[in-house]
Parts: C-alpha cells; structure tokens; sequence
C-alpha cells in the first residue's frame, strides 16, 4: 500500500542515516511511536519548533512534550523527583508523559514550552523512534501528527493524508499499537492526571501510593481545550442513532453487526476498544457518515481515555 508515497519509507539504516541528517538541520518528519504517529523536529531548536507549531497550525501557547531516550539524557533538562523515579521504573519506556519542573540550564526552546518553567518528556518504546534517539545529541519535540484539533494518526498512510508532500520523511512503523496518546501526569506538585491514556489513574495510584489531586487545572495545554480529537463530522453521546447515515459506535457482544454499527471490541476489551477508536472514527468520516452516535463505554481502566476523548470529539 505505501509503495505509491514517495514519502513514505520501510525502517531501515538507510533512512535512519538519512532522518537524523535531516534532523540535524532542524527539519520535521513524521514518526510511528507505539501511542501514536508523532510530528518530530530538535527540541533545542527555535527554528524547528516553529515549523511544527506552523505544519499543525497550532495555538502558540500550546506546550509539546519532548521525547529523550533514557532520564540520564534528560537530566539537564528538567529537575526530577522521587514520583517520577517510581513511575519510571515501572513503565518507561512506553505510553506515559511526566510534567517536571525545567531546569535553568536547559536547552529546550522556550517556545517548544511555551515560555512555562514546566517540561512535558516521555520515553517512547517504538523501536523507530527508539533508534533515532538513540544516535541524536538532542531530544525530540513531538505532537501528534495531525493538524490541530483532528484525530491522531495511528499508520503512516494516516500522516500522509494530514500533510500529503509537506513533509520530505515519513517513517513507516506500522500501527501504532495502543492507538490513543499517552497518559500525561503533572509531578511537578502533588501528582494529578491532565490527560488520561492506556495506562489508568489506578495503576499509577498504585505506584505512588497517594491520591490525585483534586484542584482545578489551570494548566495552558492542548489536552484541556474543548474542541480536540474531532473527526470532523458532530458527535453525540449515548444515543442510538436516527437513521442509516448515522454511524454508531459500540462495545461489547451485545450488538449485532449491521452496516452502520461500529464495534471497538466485540469481544469487550477496552485495551482493544481504544486501539480501535481513532481507526474507527476516519473510517467513518470516510464512508460518508453524517454524523456519530456512541454507545456507553465503560469508564474504568483504557474507558477513561476513551471515554476522555470521546466527549472532547463531542464538543
Ligand atoms: O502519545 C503521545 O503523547 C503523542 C506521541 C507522538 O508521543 N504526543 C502527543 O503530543 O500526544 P500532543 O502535542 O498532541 O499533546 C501534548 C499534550 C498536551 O495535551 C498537553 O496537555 C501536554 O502534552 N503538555 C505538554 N507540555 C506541557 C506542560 N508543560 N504542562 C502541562 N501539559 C503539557
Ligand atoms: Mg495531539
């Protein structure tokens, strides 16, 4: 399928010598990470960071987490604490973003943070990214490859139809395995979840043996704002649909198939239902559906972030 985009390369040495070239000359390309497929440019750079805030037509104040290789990599850039040592340990690298407070001698753009004396860093696990990190003197500003406000893409067909040409190096990875954005946590304080993802407020309770807090956020960040993860087309919670150019996303055994019924997980695993979420929801907006209706997810465990999403989409 991906043989007819130029753009859009199988993983191998050559292309990762020739992306870290074009990294180090402060260009974008799109990656696979096993969330999803990111937007990537040298964190250290000005110059990088705006073509990304420019490509996805993001809101300036809207910070981007940073993706390092390992801690030691990150050390001079944010100061850590024992929250995060725990966390760390338990499930880096993989689907989960730390707000630490930045270090006076770090190197990361003011404008990848948007001025914040915050960072946002995550330690992916794709084999991709790992790789590049791995040969890079720098870390990685990383949004979601899409234009703001859209569904994150999960393949690299998904990056092209964001920006067909505009980017010179797709990286092909295949899906992206979980399928939603990471969990992001604020340590900078008593912990608290500003965005939910695969890995639950529970699990991460149970690590830091403490609860969340409950204060308002009046945290600057993309997470928060009311429009986001949009298809494109109206959502509407917990109704059935009225007619056959609705579509209807479900969950469970319960429902049978029919033409316009869409089923995360037939099978009822949530972990399944959110890899499935955003694959569903282009497949709809292309099929020429109207608009969506949603079923009751349950909201416990990955239906958190489902649900999370689903009700932003709904805004
Ligand atoms: O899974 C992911 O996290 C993907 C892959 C590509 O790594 N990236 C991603 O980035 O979802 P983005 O830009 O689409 O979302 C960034 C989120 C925002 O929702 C925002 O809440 C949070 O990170 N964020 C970044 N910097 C922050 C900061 N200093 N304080 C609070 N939140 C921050
Ligand atoms: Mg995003």
């Amino acid at each position: 399928m991906k043989k007819n985009y130029s753009n859009i390369y199988s993983f191998n040495k050559k292309i990762i010598k020739k992306t870290v070239n074009f990294l180090k000359l402060n260009n974008i390309v799109g990656l696979p990470t096993e969330t999803v497929y990111g937007l990537a440019g040298n964190a250290y750079s000005d110059k990088a960071i705006k073509k990304i805030y420019s490509l996805k037509k993001r809101p300036r104040r809207n910070p981007l987490i940073i993706h390092y290789y390992n801690y030691e990599k990150a050390k001079k850039d944010v100061y850590f604490n024992k929250n995060f040592f725990k966390l760390y340990k338990r499930f880096c690298p993989g689907p989960i973003t730390f707000v630490l407070k930045k270090n006076k001698n770090s190197n990361i753009s003011s404008l990848a943070t948007a001025s914040l004396n915050t960072v946002a860093i995550r330690f992916p696990k794709h084999r991709v990214i790992k790789t590049l990190l791995k040969f890079l003197s720098f870390p990685l500003a990383m949004p979601s490859a899409n234009i703001s406000s859209g569904l994150s893409p999960i393949d690299a067909f998904n990056v092209f139809e964001e920006f067909k040409k505009k980017l010179k190096i797709i990286i092909d990875g295949g899906r992206s395995k979980i399928g939603i954005e990471s969990t992001v946590v604020d340590l900078t304080n008593h912990p608290k979840i500003l965005r939910p993802g695969i890995i639950s407020p529970n699990e991460i309770k149970n690590i830091l043996k403490t609860n969340f807090s409950k204060k308002k956020i009046n945290l600057r960040s993309p997470g928060m704002m009311k429009k986001h993860y949009s298809p494109g087309i109206p959502v509407i919670i917990g109704q059935k649909p009225k007619n056959i150019n609705h579509a209807y996303i479900v969950f469970g055994k319960r429902f049978k198939s029919s033409k316009n019924y869409f089923n995360l997980s037939k099978k009822g695993d949530l972990k399944e239902a959110a890899a499935n979420l955003y694959k569903i929801m282009r497949k709809i907006k292309k099929n020429g559906f109207k608009k969506i209706y949603v079923s009751k997810i349950p909201s416990f465990g990955p239906g958190i972030a489902i649900n999370d999403r689903l009700s932003r989409a709904s805004k």
